[in-house]
């Protein structure tokens, strides 16, 4: 190395451990106002977007996507999307819900915007950290994750009546739609005494 190189090096060594040691003093006061009612700054709404979308991008690419076009499984579909997702991301029958407003980030309105199903399929199953978006694959199986990705390609364009008619005519929702409690006679089950959620 050069000696001429070596004050180089240490300039930027020593600007570095500046701005750790200011980012680390930042988090520490609590200055970053950590509520859902306050937007993030510019900065870090890009990180987390760009967090969020290279990760999902990597980790949905390697799906291989059943055939979405079967009507049981749109069917079964809707009933998923009616019981536990409308709440959250609306409904052709619905204009807003109680708990959409305050969220942060706002769930997408799914009745109207289309999704990939790969990325749909990863998101639901996994879920999104630091937002109000669950990963479902702990309480579901994939052939249950995919009716809902079904569901989700047919909904946006679909009438408030059209919608409650596929409601009314899908399957009821059971409480865990895991693989080991789809054989065909399970109706019957104990639901542990859990609310019927339809
Ligand atoms: C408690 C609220 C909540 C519930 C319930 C919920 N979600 Fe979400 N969901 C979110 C939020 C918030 C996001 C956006 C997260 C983000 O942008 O980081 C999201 C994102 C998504 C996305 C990704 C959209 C995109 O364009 O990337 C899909 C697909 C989705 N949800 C499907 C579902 C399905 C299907 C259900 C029901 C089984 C469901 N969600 C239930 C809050 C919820």
């Amino acid at each position: 190395m050069t000696t001429s190189l070596r004050p180089f090096l240490f300039g930027v060594l020593a600007t570095l451990v500046l701005l750790a040691a200011g980012a680390a003093a930042f988090v520490w006061s609590g200055r970053y106002d950590i509520g859902a009612d306050a937007p993030h700054t510019r900065p870090v709404f890009a990180l987390m977007q760009a967090l969020r979308e290279r990760s999902i991008r990597a980790h949905a690419a390697g799906l291989t996507v059943p055939d979405l076009t079967d009507p049981q499984l749109v069917l079964k579909g809707a009933g998923q999307y009616a019981a536990m997702c409308t709440q959250c991301h609306l409904s052709p029958a619905m204009a807003e819900s109680e708990i959409r407003p305050g969220l942060y980030p706002q769930p997408p309105n799914l009745s109207r915007e289309r999704v990939d199903p790969k990325r749909a399929f990863w998101v639901i199953k996994h879920g999104i950290k630091m937002s109000a978006m669950p990963a479902w694959g702990a309480s579901h199986d994939d052939a249950t994750i995919w009716s809902m990705v079904a569901f989700l390609q047919k909904v946006p364009g679909m009438s408030a009546q059209e919608y409650k008619d596929i409601v009314a005519r899908a399957p009821p929702d059971d409480d865990m739609d895991m693989d080991a409690a789809t054989d065909t006679d399970h109706h019957d089950h104990d639901h542990d005494g859990a609310p019927a959620a339809h």
